[in-house]
């Protein structure tokens, strides 16, 4: 029977998971279909259970919103990246019959920094904008790079400073208020995490962050540069990255995870990038 693998969301017709796995499955011979899953917001677990332990041979599956938080609950083993974010994006069915989860989202993100900038964290300065779902899942990756000092940022520092506790055992990471990074000299690597960037909004951070050496990511992405991007670019960085790498580099990681082969990531974001277009 072939395997079976898709993404679970609510909404999630314009998932590009389906479109990037299966091009991830051409590409490495691997016999599996990649469906999408359109979930009802009370239907989760139900249809986890469906998937896997049903009469198809569902093997694994991706997670989106608003499912992570609950994914990472249902799971019967977590890795220790998942453990530390909270919320899973990965469900993997093992040899044994459980379900472990995982959260690629971190790992993507590193790579992509990877393919754009050779050492991309290791004792660099990294400033992080954002204390929502999508930060908590990229800290332990990053945190594991080895950075120099981490500082993270948020509209509500209450949400920053619970961050910083909770991953003070991994490295050197540090809250601060926007006020405070006036006194900054230019960060080594910038990453912005809010959702700002879907209203036209900007996170108010000092142009005095920002030198030419700076590289600047959003992990958001659309067919025109964030405003972030936009600013960042105003203030004279030369590296801008949107975070249409990061959604490939994780689906990449799923991918390796389940068939225990790499895809070839960059041919499958050239033609996504060529698509937005
Ligand atoms: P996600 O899962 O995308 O991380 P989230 O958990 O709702 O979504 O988090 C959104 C993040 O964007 C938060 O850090 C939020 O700041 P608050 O914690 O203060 O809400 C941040 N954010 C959203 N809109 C913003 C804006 N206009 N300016 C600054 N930060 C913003």
């Amino acid at each position: 029977m072939t395997d079976l693998y898709a993404v679970m969301g609510n909404p999630i017709n314009h998932s590009k998971s389906p479109q990037i796995h299966s091009a991830f499955a051409e590409q490495t011979d691997q016999p599996l279909v990649y469906s999408a899953i359109l979930v009802p917001t009370d239907g989760f677990p139900a249809a986890v259970k469906d998937f896997f332990k049903g009469k198809g041979s569902g093997k694994g599956l991706n997670v989106t919103v608003p499912f992570k938080e609950e994914a990472f609950q249902l799971a019967d083993e977590l890795t220790a990246r998942a453990q530390k974010a909270q919320a899973v994006n990965t469900l993997i069915l093992t040899s044994e019959g459980s379900i472990l989860g995982d959260n690629t989202d971190g790992a993507g993100l590193v790579k992509d920094l990877t393919r754009n900038q050779s050492t991309p964290l290791t004792n660099k300065r990294v400033l992080v904008i954002g204390a929502g779902g999508a930060v908590r899942g990229i800290l332990q990756p990053f945190l594991q790079e080895q950075p120099s000092e981490l500082v993270i940022v948020n509209r509500t520092f209450g949400k920053a400073q619970q961050l910083a506790d909770e991953f003070k055992d991994l490295g050197p990471i540090a809250a601060k208020e926007f006020t405070q990074l006036a006194d900054e000299a230019p960060f080594d690597v910038i990453v912005n995490g809010t959702s700002a960037s879907l209203n036209g909004d900007l996170p108010p951070v000092p142009g005095s962050i920002i030198s030419e050496e700076t590289v600047v990511y959003d992990m958001m992405y659309g067919k025109e540069p964030t405003a972030f991007l936009v600013w960042a670019s105003e203030q004279g960085a030369k590296t801008l990255i949107d975070g249409l790498g990061m959604l490939v580099e994780q689906a990449a990681v799923s991918f390796e995870l389940w068939r225990g082969v790499a895809p070839d990531s960059k041919t499958v974001l050239a033609s996504l990038r060529r698509q937005l277009q």
